[in-house]
């Protein structure tokens, strides 16, 4: 069993400034939720108990956000906004959320390997920051741990990604396959169009064995500069094998503005309200179409 996850919120968000000079991009809205709290959701909602954020210096609100705030609930309680009080608590109750800060920028490898004690030397799950997935009846990290368990080999998520912006992604080049699952080859970080591996782009979604922070200890610098998350996965696929995963969901990339736009339209739709702004939708699009 899968029971701890990583979430690197390192990111400078600069696809999202200037909301982002104040507001890490973890924390943009869907109606009242930040992205990061619907992430944390899917992961207790797959099985997971203990979860450990890696931020980055400028981002405490995050910790703000999931830390139990005693003097806020108790001046809720006295205001008599007893419901209000009880859904901040929830917050902070529903998994062990844990923190620690990269203090330089230097990438995404490196903020996971922070999290090497925390690990221990079971696979975890880890899910990037600004990759929200919707899929309430079978979470994607859920379906990827039971991708693990018939594996006990690194599992990637992806998905079939026809657009032309597939060059933002890291693309797997695979090898057999069963149904969903395929065995991987590599993965190559932000390909141009004409040297595409597949159509399957990695969506923000791993589970991973341990002897990634092995590999990650002495890891050169690579694209940026940085310790790069993808070249310790290929020296992973490389030794012990590696698969992807084909997940369910409707994925929202979070750290770019129309797809956060198209996240709230879309949670607004499926909110307690989302019979009104159907509604309201309908009479708008009716009104651009007149
Ligand atoms: C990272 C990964 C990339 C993946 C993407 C998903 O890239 O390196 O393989 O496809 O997340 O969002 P980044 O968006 O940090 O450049």
């Amino acid at each position: 069993m899968i029971s701890k996850a990583v979430i690197p919120c390192g990111g400078m968000g600069t696809r999202f400034l200037p909301i982002t000079k104040a507001l890490p991009k973890e924390l943009l809205p869907i109606i009242d939720k930040p992205c990061l709290a619907y992430i944390a959701d899917e992961l207790v909602d797959s099985g997971i108990s203990e979860i450990m954020i890696i931020t980055a210096p400028g981002k405490t609100a995050i910790e703000k956000y999931f830390k139990f705030d005693a003097e806020l609930e108790d001046t809720l309680m006295k205001a008599g906004k007893i419901k209000e009080a009880e859904s901040l608590r929830k917050i902070s109750q529903r998994a062990e959320i844990s923190f620690v800060c990269q203090m330089e920028p230097k990438g995404g490898g490196d903020a996971i390997y922070l999290a090497r004690d925390f690990v221990g030397k079971n696979a975890f799950a880890l899910a990037l920051g600004d990759d929200l997935v919707y899929s309430p009846d079978n979470p994607a990290t859920r379906q990827l741990a039971e991708a693990y368990e018939r594996t006990h080999k690194t599992i990637i998520g992806v998905q079939e990604w026809l657009t032309d912006d597939i060059v933002n992604y890291g693309v797997a080049d695979i090898d057999s396959s069963d149904g969903r699952l395929h065995k991987c080859k590599i993965i190559k970080e932000k390909p141009p169009l004409n040297e595409l591996p597949s159509r399957l782009a990695c969506l923000g979604r791993y589970i991973i064995t341990s002897d990634i922070f092995d590999i990650l200890r002495t890891q050169k610098p690579g694209r940026n500069n940085e310790i790069q998350l993808t070249d310790a996965l290929n020296s992973l696929c490389l030794t012990e094998g590696a698969y992807v995963y084909e997940f369910e969901g409707r994925r929202y990339d979070m750290g770019d503005k129309f797809g956060a736009l198209t996240a709230n339209v879309e949670f607004g739709l499926r909110s307690e309200f989302g019979a009104r702004f159907k509604d309201y939708l309908s009479d708008l699009i009716k009104s651009l179409k007149e």
